[in-house]
């Protein structure tokens, strides 16, 4: 039986292509700086966005934990949406490395304003965290895999600049977000301090993240990557997929796009889903008619062969990718239908 594994975007393999590339790659110890796929790697994505400089790490989490660290300091307050990944799903990473509270804002899918920004700033008061970072998620995981629009990213960058706040952009899934909004990296990369990036989702390596940012930023998160252990040695093995895929894998993201399209409707035909939270990208959040049979009905898939994860109270998350295809749905189809 073929298994479709929509858990997660991360469970790609390597193409025949992008193995060919790791194979051929140069190498050399990064740690001392001497890999040389990995600066070119961090080059060019550096390069993509308008930024000075990059940092290849083994995750999304650690690039994400890396900027916050370097933004803040002990008791600082983070502002962002209460669905972010950075708040939700790395292990409360906040406080735990960068000894910082979070304030959390309630935007649509995971999009909030900058008025919702301003609201949220705390008063120069020494009864409060001192607000100094501002985070971003795009696309939004939990939001169903929301794209943020580029002129509200703007005001809130606007106003987290003018009141001396830094500003943090989780792009986990920053392309699937450009090649369905048609954004300049360039125009979007501006309204950022530091990016985070990942090569191992959509774009499908095995492995690895990118943190961008200026020079200075970028050596401050280099002694952070040490601490946390991050430094990998003969990582051009792994950054020669990420070249291999920024090259190959950005534009094809559209067909994952339809395929969650495709598969909404499927869905959408079944009796057990009430709610689909409509696709935006390669991610699709159905609400079920009975929350109380989420786990049920997460089984009854595996066990005919479609994997998925519960995603809330009585919610489950498909993600389209690589390795699903127009053949894969027909299949679905008939695999729902046994479904109860
Ligand atoms: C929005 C977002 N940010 C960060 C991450 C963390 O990436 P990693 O799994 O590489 O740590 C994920 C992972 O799913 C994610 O969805």
């Amino acid at each position: 039986m073929r298994v479709l594994d929509f858990r997660s975007d991360t469970v790609t393999k390597p193409t025949a292509a992008m193995y060919d590339a790791m194979m051929a790659a140069s190498l050399g110890d990064d740690v001392f700086g001497d890999d040389p796929t990995v600066n070119s790697l961090e080059r060019k994505a550096a390069e993509m966005f308008g930024k000075q400089a990059a940092i290849f790490c083994p995750s999304g989490t650690m690039t994400n934990q890396i900027a916050i660290k370097v933004h803040t300091s002990p008791g600082d307050e983070v502002i962002c949406d209460q669905l972010s990944h950075i708040y939700n799903y790395e292990g409360g990473g906040i406080a735990f490395n960068s000894g910082c509270s979070v304030k959390l804002l309630d935007g649509n899918r995971g999009r909030f304003t900058a008025a919702d920004v301003v609201n949220a700033i705390n008063p120069d008061d020494p009864h409060f965290p001192f607000s100094r970072l501002v985070s971003i998620e795009n696309t939004c995981n939990k939001g169903g895999g929301a794209i943020w629009d580029i002129n509200q990213i703007k005001e809130v960058s606007k106003i987290s600049r003018e009141s001396g706040l830094g500003i943090h952009l989780d792009g986990a899934r920053l392309f699937n977000a450009l090649v369905e909004s048609g954004n300049s990296k360039q125009e979007l990369g501006d309204q950022f301090d530091s990016i985070s990036i990942c090569l191992s989702k959509g774009l499908g390596c095995p492995v690895g993240s990118l943190l961008l940012g200026e020079e200075h930023f970028i050596r401050k998160a280099r002694r952070i990557r040490k601490v946390f252990g991050g430094g990998m040695r003969q990582a051009g093995i792994i950054a020669a997929a990420g070249i291999y895929a920024l090259d190959n894998h950005i534009e094809r993201l559209k067909q994952d796009h339809n395929l969650a399209k495709d598969l909404s409707m499927l869905l959408n035909a079944t009796s057990w889903v009430k709610h689909i939270v409509a696709p935006e990208t390669n991610i699709v959040v159905i609400e079920l008619e009975q929350p109380e049979k989420q786990k049920s009905i997460i089984e009854q898939l595996a066990r005919k062969g479609v994997l998925t994860v519960a995603f809330g109270l009585g919610k489950i998350r498909f993600v389209t990718h690589l390795d699903i295809n127009q053949n894969d749905l027909n299949l679905c189809a008939e695999r729902f239908k046994e479904i109860k």
